[in-house]
Order: structure tokens, then sequence, then C-alpha cells
């Protein structure tokens, strides 16, 4: 007999851990041998304990379960365990997250696509542009914010779907006293200026996050980085963001301007919306002749999966990405056409 979390929920095996949870892969049961995977997240015991943390928790997990967007992990369940620990129930991405996928194309010395990059950042603003414009249930306006898009928080699933998880959770652990050092370090670098002025988080704090984390994305590397969460803050205040060009020459120089824009100091410099933002990117990509749909992105996913299983053995130096998964997988499929993104070798 398995043990089941709140006699429904199996617990598999540790997926993850951040500042604040451990993540599980896990599965419900339901009739007839019905199961489906699910993430769980169990809120670590400290913070378990912490009523001002709980209640904020609990308060942002009910709004957010109101977003119903594809490009959102959806939360089906929130509850308490035996002991009495707190456990939020998500759809399961089964997949990389931004940070993985970066890191397979680095594995062997490559940069990412950044047209992949770029159709990654416009699902993610999409997402944040429904939840920016979220309503009550009176109709008015009742903006969610993430607060904190990182390349952790960002999923591209095997089906080449991008999934942005962890919604509004940075929220609770804001308002609680208790803070992990890991936590707000990891979260910091993502900031925008004003947050570290403790302005309050906004459309365009959310877009200076997206800006950074598609800045690292393509340049393979931290932007603002520092030993203790002081001088993280401090580097993210003198706000020196090398340009994209010194790390690889394949940029547009329109996909530069768009990241210079989200990346702007003032905010009121910075895009209006997310929506704003996803369409520059959308109309930059629409002039390339490559293809980045979901099935490009899947197969780009299992590209990369492969690359960091293959790290240490062989060094890799294929032409095409996509086309190579499928060749290594063992099924080298004549059927696929040739949408593959051609790979930069970073210098
Ligand atoms: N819904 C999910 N589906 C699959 N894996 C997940 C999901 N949510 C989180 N993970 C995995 O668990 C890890 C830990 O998640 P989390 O506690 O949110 O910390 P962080 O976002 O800081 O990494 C993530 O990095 C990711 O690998
Ligand atoms: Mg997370």
């Amino acid at each position: 007999m398995v043990e089941l979390l709140g006699g429904k929920y199996e617990v598999l095996e540790l997926a993850g851990e951040g500042g604040m949870a451990k993540v599980y892969r896990g599965r419900t049961h339901g009739a007839a041998g019905f199961a489906r995977p699910v993430a769980i997240k169990r809120v670590l015991a400290p913070l378990s304990q912490n009523p001002e943390f709980l209640k904020m928790f609990v308060e942002e997990a009910r709004v957010v379960s109101e977003l119903d967007h594809p490009n959102i992990a959806q939360i089906h369940d929130f509850d308490r365990d035996q002991t009495g620990e707190y456990y939020l129930v998500l759809e399961w991405v089964d997949g990389l997250t931004l940070s993985e996928w970066r890191e397979g194309y680095h594995a062997h010395g490559n940069h990412t696509p950044w047209n992949l990059t770029a159709a990654i950042g416009i699902e993610v603003l999409n997402a944040l542009h429904a939840a920016h414009e979220h309503m009550d249930a009176d109709g008015r306006p009742a903006p969610i914010f993430h607060r904190d898009v990182t390349p952790q928080n960002v999923m591209v699933s095997n089906c080449g779907v991008v999934k942005l998880t962890d919604f509004g959770l940075a929220k609770a652990m804001d308002r609680s006293s208790i803070t992990k050092p890991g936590f707000v370090k990891g979260k910091l670098s993502y900031m925008a200026p004003e947050l570290t002025y403790e302005a309050e988080p906004s459309a365009q704090t959310d877009v200076f996050s997206v800006g950074v984390v598609l800045w690292e994305v393509l340049a393979g590397e931290k932007l603002f980085k520092g030993k203790d969460p002081l001088k993280v803050v401090v580097t993210i205040r003198n706000m020196e963001i090398p340009d994209l060009s010194e790390f690889r020459d394949d940029l547009p120089e329109r996909l530069l301007e768009i990241l210079r824009k989200a990346l702007r100091r003032e905010p009121a410099e910075r895009y209006r919306s997310s929506r704003d933002m996803a369409r520059d990117l959308a109309a930059l990509l629409r002039k390339t002749e490559e293809v980045t749909d979901a099935h490009v992105m899947a197969q780009s996913v299992r590209w990369a999966r492969e690359q960091t299983r293959t790290r240490a053995s062989e060094p890799a130096t294929k032409p095409f990405a996509a086309q190579e998964a499928l060749a290594r997988a063992g099924g080298a499929d004549e059927t696929v056409p040739d949408t593959s993104i051609p790979l930069t070798r970073r210098k």
C-alpha cells in the first residue's frame, strides 16, 4: 500500500528545492486506475509554522488559482498533511527549466538560439500580461504581479509549451518576516532597481525581470551577481548592463534594442505592458525564416536534455540542434521537416 498525501496524492521523488519549498513529482489517483502526474510543493518547516506567511500564502494561492492561461502552471490544490505541514499541488510540467535548457546549449560551448529564446520570452510575457490584466469577481482590475520571474520559474515542456510557475508566491515571502538567505539572493538578481528601494511591484518590474532572464539566457552569464545580497543590490543599483554584442555577434540589433528597453532604469521608459514587449519580439520573429513553433521548441528541449547528459563523455559540435536530437534519440525521422535552428558557437 502506498501512503497517499491527504488521501489523494502519491509522492514519487524529489524534483527540486528552492528557498521556500521542496518540489516533488507525484500523482493523483482516481477510479479504475486513473492516475495523473502532479507537482507537490511542500512548504519548508520554518515557514510552515509562520502564521503570517501562511496567511499570505493561502491568499495568494487562492488568487493565483483563478488564473487560467496556457502559459501559467495551474494550481490544483492546497492542503496540509497529518503533521500539519502545508503543500501546494500544481500542474506537473514535464520538461526543463529555462536554466536547464540554457545549460544544455552551453554544455558543449554553444549559444542558445536567439529566436527560440525570443519565442520563449513571448510566451512568458503573454502569461504575465494575462495576470496583470486580471479582474476580480466584480470586474474591477485586480492585477497580479509575478515578482519572481527567474530562469528557474520558467519551464519549457517536452511538448514545447512554456509554463510560468510560482505566480505571486514571492509576495507571501516578502510580507512574512522570515527570509532565508538563499532565497533572497536568488530572487534579488532579477529584481528591478526600484524594488530595492521598496517600490511596489508593477507590470514594469515584471518586464524588467523578463529582460534580465532573456539577457542571461542569451549571454550565458549572470547579469547581476555578487557574493552576498548586499553586493547584488549594489550591482542592480549601478545598472551596469553589458551590451549583448560583447558576448555574441549573431543577435539582431532590434533584439538588443528590445532588451535595452525592458532593462531601462526608469520604469516609465520600459515597455508599458508585457504585451507591448511580446508584440515587438513577435514582429522581429516574423522577419526571420526560421520556425519557432511548439514542434521545434519540443525538439530543442529534447536536444538540450541530451546535451547535459553527454557533457562529460563526448564533445558534440553538431550543426543543427533539433534534427540532431532526433538522430540521437535513435529515431532519425525522415518525415520531420527541416525546421531546425542552427547552432552558434560561443566565443
Ligand atoms: N510544476 C512543476 N513541474 C515540474 N517541476 C517543477 C515544477 N515546479 C518546480 N519544479 C522543479 O522544482 C525545482 C524547485 O522549485 P522551487 O521550489 O519553485 O524553487 P526555484 O523556482 O527557486 O528553483 C525547480 O527548479 C524545478 O526544477
Ligand atoms: Mg519556482
